[in-house]
């Protein structure tokens, strides 16, 4: 099979040089284009990019002149962005316009009624709205959204409880890694020794994002009707480098018993794992038994951080369950999600 050609916007960033790293030997992509801030544009990229990973920078991408974001310069169907949200939004829009899809981590299109926010273990019927974008839009390529970081995480946990027990509220406190503010981020003295109890818009984010992912495609309408589980959230930045954790207290709408819990949890597989996604893991949610797992310097690059890593399931005397959660913010939470994204739309004929 001849792979297809893929563009990278804001290839330089956090988020950016993950898509780089994971689509290095990607068995239906080939990246063919690099593109981001005047900054870096006209330079190589081996030259324009301070690479933060720990696996070198792979040959064929560094001496690949990164140029400003402008749709024409590459023939191939789709682009992942990288972008900040304060740039995202329109670019991505010209993007669309000019027939290429759109993978997006940024929140700039995340909640637009017409625009999937998608995570294809849960919600790949949700789909369907980009024939209603397209038509409302009058463009042929489109935009496919990938939740907050802290949201895929918290979301991919809930995923097996909603199917079979239903969920009714949720309440959840994160510690996220400081790579989750892309780079150079929080600065070093503000956050060494010590935790930020605020990170803007993080706590609307999680709320609206989980109800618009649960929520229900309605055919006549070609609308989302968000769930209506109750959710509230609170979001702190602490001195961890990659890895967010999340302690979650749920109410199910059917009560069950733990070990029935912990099964339905270790159990869940979706489309993802039935279509053999290449960047799948076997299953989503991974279970720990030890009382002091998971922890993100140990755990976060379980099944190649593409996982949400549960912990201490055990009951809890308000709710009807409480755990700790783990996720890989730049792969499973940003880059590696906008990627079994783009995976699952190329499987449905969505990119030719
Ligand atoms: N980091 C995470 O864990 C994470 C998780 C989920 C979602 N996200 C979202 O993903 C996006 C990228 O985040 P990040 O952490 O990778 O940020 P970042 O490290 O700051 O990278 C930003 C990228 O955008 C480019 N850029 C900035 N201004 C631009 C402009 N005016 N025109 C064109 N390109 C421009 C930068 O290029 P230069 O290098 O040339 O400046 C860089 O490539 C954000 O929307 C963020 O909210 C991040």
């Amino acid at each position: 099979m001849d792979k297809l050609k893929v563009g990278i916007l804001g290839a330089t960033g956090t988020v950016g040089q993950r898509f780089v790293q994971l689509l290095e030997d990607h068995p239906w992509f080939e990246v063919a284009y690099l593109a981001a801030s005047e900054r870096s544009a006209g330079k190589r990229y081996g030259d324009a990019c301070a690479w933060k990973l720990p696996t070198p920078m792979p040959e064929r991408v560094r001496s690949l002149v990164v140029q400003e974001p402008k749709p024409g310069a590459f023939d191939g169907p789709l682009v992942f962005s990288g972008l900040t949200g304060d740039v995202a939004g329109p670019v991505e829009e010209e993007f669309a316009k000019a027939d290429y899809g759109v993978v997006s981590n940024a929140s700039s299109h995340r909640m637009d009624p017409d625009v999937p926010l998608l995570i294809p273990e849960i919600n790949p019927d949700h789909l369907q709205l980009i024939k209603a974008q397209q038509e409302k839009r009058g463009w042929k390529g489109f935009i496919v959204t990938n939740p907050n970081c802290s949201t895929i995480a918290l979301c991919l946990a809930l995923a097996p409880l909603e199917r079979e027990f239903g969920v009714e509220k949720v309440w959840v406190s994160t510690m996220q890694a400081v790579s989750g503010a892309g780079y150079p981020g929080v600065p070093s003295l503000d956050i060494l020794g010590n935790l930020i109890p605020y990170i803007p818009k993080e706590e609307q984010k999680i709320e609206e994002e989980t109800r618009k992912i649960f929520g229900h495609f309605a055919q006549n309408a070609n609308a989302i009707e968000p769930h209506p589980m109750g959710i509230s959230a609170q979001t702190t930045r602490v001195p961890v480098l990659e890895g967010h954790t999340e302690t979650v207290f749920v109410k199910l709408r059917e009560e069950a018993p733990l070990d029935e819990i912990k099964r339905s949890l270790r159990e869940f597989k979706a489309l993802p794992q039935e279509l053999g996604l290449p960047s799948t893991p076997e299953c989503p949610v991974v279970v720990r038994e030890e009382p002091d797992r998971p922890q993100p310097r140990l755990d976060a690059e379980m099944e190649r951080g593409m996982v949400t890593v549960v912990g201490r399931v055990r009951p809890c005397p308000l709710t009807s369950v409480k755990f700790v959660l783990l996720e890989h913010n730049t792969i499973r939470g940003a880059a590696g999600a906008a990627l079994l994204n783009a995976e699952l739309l190329k499987a449905q004929g969505y990119l030719q």
